[in-house]
């Protein structure tokens, strides 16, 4: 990397809110600046061919290569956060998620969940989270689940940590294949859902939605301690944005019973008075799908029927 002057540059695009493409753009002239004038060095780009296009389209493997070892080898938050801005923004697209796989950056972005400053933290997050809809990377990314669930279910509530690492485990929960990895965190998925805020509530129930799903977690779900103020959920006043994902994972739920019928035998003994397979099939909830039929709603209505 250039010399401290072009990092300051740098940071000042950055603190002058020019935005990553004058960021991308600094960096690469920085180094040109640095290197010896040859007859093969091409003219460096305007700042207008680099912002006024999407700028990510631009971002070669060259680039992202700089902007992987500025990662490695700054300590300035600021400068750390712009980084993975733009990282995160580049990896919206397909091409770009294998290149920065194979450049070795998700283990450098994911050190950086590690951070003790937590707009990097969720930064990280963010370009994890974009990195991650892609089957490969998600093996790698896959290391990251235990250590994104725990900042996830023990720090602070509706914090925008905690929505980027919610989102990153949705993401993550997109297959089967990395689901069995979230078994000891299901009774801390319930808790923040009863606990956080709407928005919260939508993306814990997208993960739960997402787990629902899979016949192969039914049973950690069931036997899940779940408090009683689940059924609150069930409300006819509560928001349809969350009223109908609850309804949606009860009837995924359902289906898990179908296919395995021997689960309802089993359940009498595996799973506890206060677990959310009591609570789901006990009367308190039985009573409140009866009220939901009437729901004005047609969505809602529908669902009901569905899962009665
Ligand atoms: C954390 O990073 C942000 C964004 O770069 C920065 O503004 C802030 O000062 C940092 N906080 C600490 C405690 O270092
Ligand atoms: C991630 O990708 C989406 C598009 O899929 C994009 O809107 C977003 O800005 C990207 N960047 C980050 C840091 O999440
Ligand atoms: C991954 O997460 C992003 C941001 O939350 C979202 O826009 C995208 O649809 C998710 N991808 C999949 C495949 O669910
Ligand atoms: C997980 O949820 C996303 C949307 O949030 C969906 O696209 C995907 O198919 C779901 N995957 C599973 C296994 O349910």
């Amino acid at each position: 990397m250039g010399g401290a002057r072009d990092v300051g540059w740098v940071a000042a695009g950055l603190v002058l809110g020019v935005g990553a493409c004058y960021y991308i753009y600094r960096l690469t002239r920085g180094q040109r600046r640095g290197a010896p004038r040859g007859p093969r060095l091409r003219p460096s780009p305007s700042i207008e061919d680099l912002t006024d296009c999407s700028c990510d389209d631009v971002l070669n493997a060259e680039q992202l290569k700089k902007l992987l070892y500025l990662l490695e080898s700054t300590e300035d938050p600021g400068i750390l956060e712009g980084a993975l801005v733009t990282l995160g923004n580049s990896a919206a697209f397909s091409t770009n998620q294998a290149i920065i796989r194979e450049l070795g950056g998700i283990p450098i972005v994911g050190s950086m969940i590690a951070s003790p400053n937590d707009s990097i933290k969720e930064k990280a997050l963010n370009a994890l989270n974009n990195l991650s809809v892609n089957v490969e990377n998600q093996e790698i990314i896959k290391v990251y689940i235990d250590q994104v669930c725990e900042d996830v279910f023990s720090g602070p509530l509706n914090s925008a940590v905690q929505m980027a690492g919610l989102r990153l485990l949705t993401n993550m929960t997109v297959t089967n294949d990395h689901q069995h990895m979230f078994k000891s965190y299901i009774t801390d998925i319930f808790h923040v859902l009863l606990a956080g805020n709407g928005i919260t509530k939508v993306q814990v129930l997208k993960l739960l939605l997402n787990l629902s799903e899979n016949p192969a977690m039914a049973e950690g779900l069931f036997g899940a301690q779940v408090d009683a103020s689940f059924l609150s959920l069930c409300d006819s006043h509560v928001a349809k944005e969350v009223l109908l994902r609850v309804l949606t994972l009860f009837q995924n739920l359902n289906n898990c019973v179908k296919t395995d019928g021997s689960l309802v035998l089993r359940s009498t003994f595996m799973f506890h008075k206060g677990s959310l397979f009591f609570l789901l099939y006990g009367q308190e909830c039985a009573q409140k799908m009866k009220a939901l039929v009437n729901h004005p709603d047609a969505d809602v209505k529908e669902k009901v029927l569905i899962i009665t």
